[in-house]
C-alpha cells in the first residue's frame, strides 16, 4: 500500500480526487489537508470532511491549512468555476460530517505524519502549494521520508487563469517557486498541457451518475464546473486536473513523464505565476529536475477513474 496525504482546495475535480484515493486499496490514506484555493480555507476545510464522508472515510484525519499564499495576497478565487460554496452550491447534498478537523494544523499534522512513517509518504498537492512549502521550510528533517510529491499544477504552453499562468501556481507562485526550484525531493508535476487533453464527456458522466452512492453524490455537484467549461471551452465536458494526478499517485507510470528543471515567475507583470521548463537544461546532473507528466493513454485513464469511483460505495 501507497501511504498517502491529500493537500487540497476542494473544488470540484478535488472531490474526484479524493473519492478516487479513497476507493483504491493501494492506498493509505493516511490525512488531508486543506489550504486556500479554489474557495476560502472554512468552505474548503468544510468540503474536505463532507467527502470523506461520502466515502465512507470519517475516520481519516482533516487538519487546516494556510488560509492564504505565502507573501502576496491571493488576487482571487475560482467560485466563478467551482461555484461559491466551492462544489457548484451543492455541498449540502453531501452527508453532514460525523468528525471535526483535528486540532493541529495541516503542517503539523503532516510533519508528525511524516516522522512516524516506517516508508515512504506520498503528498498530493492538488491546490496552491502554500503548505508544502511551510512544511519543507519548517521541517526539512522529513524530507527523507517523502517518497514523492505528485503535484497537480503548472502550465508550460500558457494557463487556465491568466494567458500565462495555471491556477494553484498563480494562487501563490512563491510557494510553488519554493516546492519546484528549491527543494530536493522526488516531483512529479501534472500540468494543464496534460489534464487539457484528458477531459470527459457527457457519456462518461452519464456513467457516473449510474454508479453506486459516491458516484452519484459526484455527479451532484459537478453543474456549475461543467457550465464553466461549456462557456469557456465550448465542449460539454469537464477536466478532472486533480483526478489525472492522484490516478499517477495510485496507478504510478499512469503518466508518461519527462525530467526538466521548472522555474516559476514571481514578478508582477503578466506572466506571474508562469512556470517555465528549459528543456536545454534538462541533462545537467547539477540542475534540480521534476518528472513532468507529458502523455498517458487517455482512454485507459479515464476507464481506470470512472471505474474506481463507480465502484466505490
Ligand atoms: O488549475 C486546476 C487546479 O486549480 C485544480 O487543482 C483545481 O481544483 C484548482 O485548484
Ligand atoms: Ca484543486
Amino acid at each position: 500500500m501507497t501511504p498517502l496525504i491529500i493537500d487540497t482546495d476542494p473544488g470540484v475535480d478535488d472531490a474526484f480526487a479524493i473519492a478516487l484515493a479513497a476507493a483504491s486499496p493501494e492506498i493509505d490514506l493516511l490525512a488531508v489537508t486543506t489550504v486556500f484555493g479554489n474557495v476560502g480555507l472554512a468552505h474548503t476545510t468544510a468540503n474536505a470532511l463532507r467527502l470523506l464522508e461520502l466515502c465512507g472515510r470519517s475516520e481519516v484525519p482533516v487538519a487546516r491549512g494556510a488560509d492564504r499564499p505565502l507573501v502576496h495576497p491571493c488576487p482571487h478565487r475560482a467560485a466563478d468555476v467551482h461555484g461559491m460554496d466551492g462544489l457548484s452550491g451543492q455541498s449540502g447534498t453531501l452527508p453532514e460530517p460525523t468528525r471535526g478537523v483535528v486540532p493541529r494544523g495541516a503542517v503539523d499534522l503532516m510533519a508528525a505524519l511524516l516522522n512516524a512513517a516506517t516508508e515512504p509518504v506520498t503528498i498530493a498537492p492538488i491546490g496552491p502549494l502554500t503548505n508544502i512549502a511551510l512544511l519543507l521550510a519548517t521541517h526539512p528533517e522529513v524530507k527523507p521520508k517523502i517518497g514523492r510529491l505528485v503535484i497537480m499544477g503548472g502550465g508550460l504552453a500558457g494557463g487556465n487563469t491568466t494567458a500565462a499562468a495555471e491556477f494553484n501556481v498563480w494562487s501563490d507562485p512563491e510557494a510553488a517557486h519554493r516546492v519546484l526550484s528549491g527543494e530536493d525531493v522526488p516531483t512529479v508535476l501534472v500540468p494543464v498541457d496534460l489534464t487539457h487533453r484528458c477531459a470527459v464527456d457527457a457519456a462518461w458522466l452519464d456513467a457516473l451518475a449510474g454508479g453506486g452512492p459516491v458516484a452519484k453524490g459526484l455527479s451532484l455537484l459537478t453543474e456549475t464546473y461543467r457550465q464553466h467549461y461549456r462557456q469557456h471551452q465550448g465542449r460539454d465536458g469537464l477536466v478532472l486536473h486533480d483526478a489525472i494526478a492522484l490516478a499517477e499517485v495510485i496507478r504510478p507510470g499512469i503518466l508518461r513523464t519527462a525530467a526538466c528543471p521548472v522555474a516559476v515567475e514571481c514578478s508582477f507583470g503578466p506572466s506571474r505565476g508562469a512556470t517555465v521548463a528549459d528543456r536545454r537544461l534538462a541533462a545537467d546532473p547539477r540542475v534540480q529536475t521534476v518528472q513532468i507528466a507529458v502523455d498517458t493513454d487517455v482512454d485507459d485513464l479515464l476507464a481506470f477513474v470512472l471505474g474506481r469511483i463507480t465502484q466505490g460505495r
